[in-house]
């Protein structure tokens, strides 16, 4: 387990005046020094040892078993540690400078030079260095979010990607391969909504011939739509084909790139960004010669529809009427065991003007506080005074245990305790 020993007080840059001090911080068993940047709390640090995605029988590990048996002769990482430098995450990739993923209110820090991964394509770089060409790695990834039934700020994701040498044997290859999905699709029951391999909106790079884009392309497409199938199809209703929208996206380290969303159940669901790789990131990874694609699943999302898994915050439930329902390998409906009753309680306070509260250090506080008994956090009124400018806001935080009934003291006492650390940390002028 991942323990914090908290020696001074750490709070995002912007956030805390004179009085700060620092310390360190221990991250899976190291200590850390820590400075304006550091942002993770003891809350964050505990889930970055649980590694849902191993373990047997979760719904998680059973997607990820699902993913890699569709990409068998692919290299299969799954325990790579969520510790990455900015370098990594953002500069490698060609993140421009003033890309808001960087900032303090939307990704989690140890410090400024080391951070928690926010992306699985944080490890693009490595394992192309290290001499892989297909390979699929899974893990845990950090985000500071608002607090509701689909945002956790910890989630897993599958990178994906293949490279092949940018030649006309490596052009063959993936001819060879376009043939051989291009046949299965055909035979399958899926619609396919797709955008051009390249347009004047996601052009081909400048470094790159039009004709090898154009095949590695078609190539990620194909891959991903037998991917989907094997995911989704079948679960359709009766004669309803599967159905997939293919849309043009921008990400810095892929041009063209698309993103992918799948028709279930009446809506339609984003589960993945990819493109063609950028030949920076070829060239940052030492393959320069090498022409690939990449991609990104999002895994909890996939998962809360395949199992009908009505609340993110379950998939970190040790209950056993959670854990038991679900054997390695099989996807199931999950069965709610119960309802608990729900609690709202009203947080109201006048604004500090010298420390700025992002949404998201109020959450990441009620997390700390409360950890997983609140299922959402919502603004219900702000207000600016209109003489002295002073600006107020209400937080309504509702509290609901997934696996018992809690008392009113209980929740008085939390909500109590997170009025108090919001007077500390923050400063603030309670209604
Ligand atoms: N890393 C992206 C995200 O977290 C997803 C993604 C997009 C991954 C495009 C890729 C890619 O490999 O090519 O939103």
């Amino acid at each position: 387990m991942a323990i914090l020993r908290w020696l001074g007080r750490c709070r995002p840059a912007g956030t805390w005046t004179s009085w700060r001090t620092y310390g360190t911080v221990n991250v899976l068993g190291k200590d850390y020094p820590t400075d304006a940047m550091t942002n993770v709390s003891p809350t964050i640090l505990s889930k970055l040892s649980v590694q849902l995605h191993t373990q047997p029988a979760h719904p998680l590990s059973t997607l990820r078993s699902l993913v890699e048996s569709h990409f068998p002769a692919y290299a299969h990482l799954s325990s790579v540690s969520p510790l990455v430098t900015p370098y990594q995450n953002f500069d490698l990739l060609s993140f421009p400078p003033d890309h808001p993923g960087r900032s303090v209110t939307d990704s989690y820090y140890i410090n400024k030079d080391l951070m928690l991964r926010t992306h699985t394509s944080a490890h693009e770089v490595d394992v192309f260095s290290r001499g892989e060409t297909t390979w699929l790695l899974t893990a845990d990834v950090y985000r500071r979010d608002e607090i509701d039934a689909s945002h956790y700020p910890v989630f897993h994701q599958t990178e994906g990607c293949r490279i092949v040498s940018a030649d006309a044997a490596g052009m063959q290859e993936i001819q060879d391969d376009n043939a051989r999905l291009e046949d299965h699709l055909r035979r399958s029951p899926i619609l396919i909504e797709d955008v051009p391999h390249l347009s004047p909106t996601n052009p081909c790079q400048p470094a790159h011939d039009p004709k090898h884009t154009e095949l590695i392309a078609k190539n990620l497409k194909l891959s991903l739509n037998s991917l989907i199938l094997r995911l989704f199809g079948g679960k359709q209703a009766e004669g309803e084909p599967l159905r997939v929208r293919w849309i043009e996206a921008t990400f810095p380290w892929t041009t063209p790139s698309f993103e992918v969303e799948v028709f279930f159940r009446g809506k339609w669901l984003e589960i993945l960004g990819c493109g063609v790789i950028h030949q920076a990131t070829l060239d940052n990874s030492n393959v320069p010669n090498k022409l690939g694609w990449a991609f990104g699943l999002g895994l909890e999302r996939i998962a809360m529809v395949l199992y009908s898994i009505p609340d993110i915050r379950l998939f970190w439930s040790q209950d056993p009427r959670f854990l038991s329902q679900f054997k390695q390998g099989e996807i199931n409906t999950f069965r709610p065991y119960s309802k608990y009753p729900t609690c709202f309680k009203d947080v109201s306070f006048w604004l500090p003007t010298d420390i700025t509260l992002h949404d998201n250090d109020f959450c990441d506080l009620v997390r700390d506080v409360a950890g997983d008994i609140v299922e959402n956090v919502k603004i219900t009124d702000t207000y600016e005074h209109p003489k002295s400018k002073r600006k107020s806001i209400c937080y309504r935080i509702n509290y609901r245990s997934m696996d018992r009934s809690l008392s009113n003291d209980e929740t008085n006492e939390l909500h109590a305790q997170v009025t108090s650390r919001l007077q500390e940390q923050f400063r603030v002028e309670i209604r």
